[in-house]
């Protein structure tokens, strides 16, 4: 039996896509934080079952997960040491835990944690397989934290302002890709098990580039205003002196400047991971925007 978690976020949702499709014939088992929104799930089709608990409860872990053989952890790295407390209780042969490229950062505030965690998890390598699936930035939907926002401000405002010059590269992966790889990262095992994959969009681009295709994207001719480095940073401290509450810090303004592009080489090699470009990827979001936006316009 597989035991899942995050089943219900945004790159889960199409794990499940993929599964309904394939006709997955298998046992699972979700955790999910309420039952709320879950009725895909139950209308799918597939052979599953759905406890409600969350990943502190490490005593629901442990007992919801008795009886399977493989966990697929996409919740949240902050949970991944009580997932794995819970597999090895529960004599678990594999599982597939959803990290993150961050821990590569160069910045400790960023990354520390990261590594931290995944150092304690992958010690536990002697006691069952583990594979580690590195995702960059994610997109490909209103349920984005990221590129949703980017999407909504260059369609309200003609200005963008760029801190620094833009020429930091990116490589943001859309949530279909992902749910795509979990699938087949499960029927590859033979090639997939205890190794570790970055799962990044086709190509890196730089920030500029990517700002300027959300745009045209949008049909709109947005004006990028590039900031000086030294004048974003001397903003960011000003405004971090007199707001306590402030939203950016300097450590950010500077870590946007940070290349976030990573290989998935060996992804593609083991298990033909295939994803789309950003420019290709974004239509939908963009679209899924402009849709609502619409339906928004005529309500008022
Ligand atoms: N967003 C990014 O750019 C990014 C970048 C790199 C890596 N990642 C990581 O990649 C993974 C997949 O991302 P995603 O965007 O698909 O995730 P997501 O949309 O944020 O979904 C998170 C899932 O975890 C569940 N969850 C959260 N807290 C929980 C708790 N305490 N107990 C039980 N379930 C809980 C959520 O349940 P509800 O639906 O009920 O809230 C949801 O199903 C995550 O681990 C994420 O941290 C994200």
């Amino acid at each position: 039996m597989l035991y899942v978690t995050g089943i219900t976020g945004h790159s889960g949702r199409w794990f499940v896509k993929r599964l309904v499709s394939e006709g997955y014939k298998g046992k699972i088992r979700c955790l999910v934080l309420e039952e709320l929104d879950t009725g895909f799930l139950d209308n799918s089709g597939l052979d599953i079952e759905k406890v409600v608990g969350d990943l502190r409860d490490q005593e629901k872990l442990n007992t919801s997960m008795s009886g399977c053989t493989m966990v697929l952890h996409i919740a949240s790295i902050f949970y991944s040491q009580n997932v794995i407390k819970a597999a090895i209780r529960n004599n678990v042969e594999w599982a597939i835990m959803v990290h993150t490229t961050g821990r590569y950062s160069k910045y400790k505030s960023a990354s520390t944690e990261y590594i931290e965690i995944e150092e304690h998890v992958l010690k536990f390598r002697d006691r069952m397989g583990i594979t580690v699936l590195r995702p960059t930035m994610i997109y490909g939907s209103s349920r984005d934290q990221n590129m949703y926002k980017l999407i909504s401000f260059l369609h309200k405002m003609k200005f963008f302002p760029m801190f620094g010059e833009g020429e930091n590269l990116m490589q943001p992966v859309h949530a279909r890709d992902l749910g795509n790889a979990y699938y087949d990262v499960i029927v590859n095992r033979s090639t997939t098990f205890n190794k570790d994959y970055n799962l990044s969009g086709k190509q890196p681009l730089s920030y500029m580039e990517l700002v300027r295709t959300v745009s045209k994207s949008l049909g709109r001719k947005n004006i990028i205003v590039k900031i000086p480095l030294w004048a974003s940073i001397l903003a960011a401290r000003v405004y971090n002196a007199v707001d306590k509450k402030a939203i950016i810090s300097v450590e950010q303004v500077l870590r946007m400047q940070e290349d976030k592009a990573f290989s998935y080489e060996d992804a593609m090699r083991d298990f033909a991971y295939s994803p789309v470009s950003f420019e290709d990827g974004i239509v939908e979001e963009v679209n899924e925007y402009l849709a609502k936006n619409k339906s928004k316009a005529k309500m008022r």
